[in-house]
């Protein structure tokens, strides 16, 4: 473990140096980055992790007799076995690597859709998810004839439960929702729709590309059927991600992507498929990205979960509060449960105007609609400006986003 500092919970000058780009500048101002929610940066761990793999190991995986073949083979499974125990899966063939969340909720979307929606059935999803958890799902209904229904939220961007106990009936087939909210930091009350829909016998998809930086995972816990997430939000590389599923309901379903390493036995007459998890990684894998991803969690455990959530509660109590001493600011998303992450808007301006002025400042934040416009034409907003922290951020960068916002404010008011 390492030492606490500063009463923040982590050692954040270790920290900071872990991680090379945080001492570089951006527009001749000092980096300060707050754009995790898009995609974290990366520690040395990672880099070197991954720099060591192609320096010393690399072969395809599965596919050779030769011992650096069986080397990178052992380093891959290896990787998986990490990510088994990061989310607590009963099996390691439970885990698929993907290329992200993305892959992850199409891979769901396809398969089980081909498989189990029918005209008529319905997809249950919430007003705040993401593109990536909306379009593979209308895809699927289209192809099936099935239809799309959103779970409505409330005015502090938490789910309307009793909305959605309404909601679910015989024809739900699935429901997926996000575990964190990208635009409004929302913790969605995952146990409590898992427990409520297993009694219905309906599984439930959770998108946890904005949890698993914050939160410990445990699938077996919060029972959730399939889990995706990616990498490059936690520390790890991009194109890299996972999707956790029930065995029974990944052996149920049809395959995704067709091509090596998912076949058994191939004819131009007939394919026969691979076990879990090969039947769902078609073609060589990106091993480099595996290897990463396990060096993130590595990191993130060597620090501690706890550790961090403490840390990431104190930016944002304490970046909310100094925020809200804005007069023309307005918080988006006040949910009582809430991960760290603050959406905002200055009357008057837009928010592509608020992050250009914090650029020039160094100040690195989202803008716009966050890949969840339908939440945002709900609201009635064009977007927002977002900052989002990771473990490395501290109160002086908080210190310095409150100035930049408070000087945008002065000059586009
Ligand atoms: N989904 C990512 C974000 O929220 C890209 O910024």
């Amino acid at each position: 473990m390492v030492p606490p500092l500063g009463g923040q919970g982590v050692n954040i000058k270790k920290i900071r140096a872990d991680f090379p780009i945080l001492s570089t500048e951006m527009n001749g101002k000092p980096l300060i980055f707050l754009d995790r929610g898009a995609s974290s940066q990366k520690p040395n761990q990672v880099i070197e992790a991954m720099d060591e793999y192609y320096k010393t190991t690399h072969a395809n995986v599965h596919r050779g007799v030769y011992n650096l073949s069986q080397r990178a083979t052992d380093q891959f499974e290896a990787a998986r076995k990490t990510m088994q125990r990061f989310i607590n899966a009963k099996h390691d063939h439970e885990v698929i690597f993907t290329r992200g969340t993305t892959e992850g909720i199409n891979l769901v979307a396809n398969s089980f859709g081909r498989k189990y929606l029918k005209e008529g059935d319905e997809v249950l999803i919430s007003a705040m998810e993401h593109h990536s958890n909306i379009v593979p799902w209308q895809m699927a209904c289209e192809v099936a004839g099935a239809n799309l229904k959103v779970i409505p939220i409330n005015d502090l961007g938490e789910l309307n439960m009793t909305a959605f106990a309404e909601m679910v009936n015989e024809k739900t087939k699935i429901i997926a929702v996000m575990h964190v909210s990208n635009s409004l930091g929302t913790i969605n009350p995952i146990k409590e729709i898992t427990a409520f829909a297993r009694k219905r016998g309906i599984p439930v998809l959770v998108d946890g590309a904005q949890a698993t930086p914050h939160i410990k995972i445990d699938v077996q816990e919060l029972d959730a059927d399939f889990y995706v997430f990616s990498a490059h939000k936690m520390y790890g590389p991009t194109g890299m991600g996972l999707l956790y599923g029930k065995e029974e309901l990944l052996n149920a379903m049809p395959p995704y992507h067709g091509g090596g390493e998912m076949i058994e036995t191939c004819s131009f007459e007939k394919t026969t498929y691979n076990v879990l998890p090969f039947k769902f990684e078609a073609g060589t894998p990106d091993i480099a990205g595996a290897i990463g991803m396990a060096a993130a969690v590595d990191y993130i455990e060597e620090i501690g979960h706890e550790a961090i959530a403490q840390h990431e509660y104190d930016l944002l109590t304490y970046g909310t509060e100094k925020l809200k001493a804005i007069d023309s600011l307005q918080i988006i998303g006040k949910a009582n449960n809430k991960a760290s992450v603050i959406s905002f808007l200055i009357d008057g301006a837009h928010p592509y105007d608020v992050g250009a002025i914090l650029d020039k400042l160094g100040i690195a934040v989202r803008t716009g609609h966050h890949c969840t416009q339908p939440l945002m034409d709900l609201l009635n907003i064009p977007g927002t400006v977002r900052a989002s922290f990771g473990v490395y951020n501290t109160r002086e960068d908080v210190d310095v986003l409150v100035a930049g916002v408070a000087r945008a404010a002065r000059m586009l008011t």
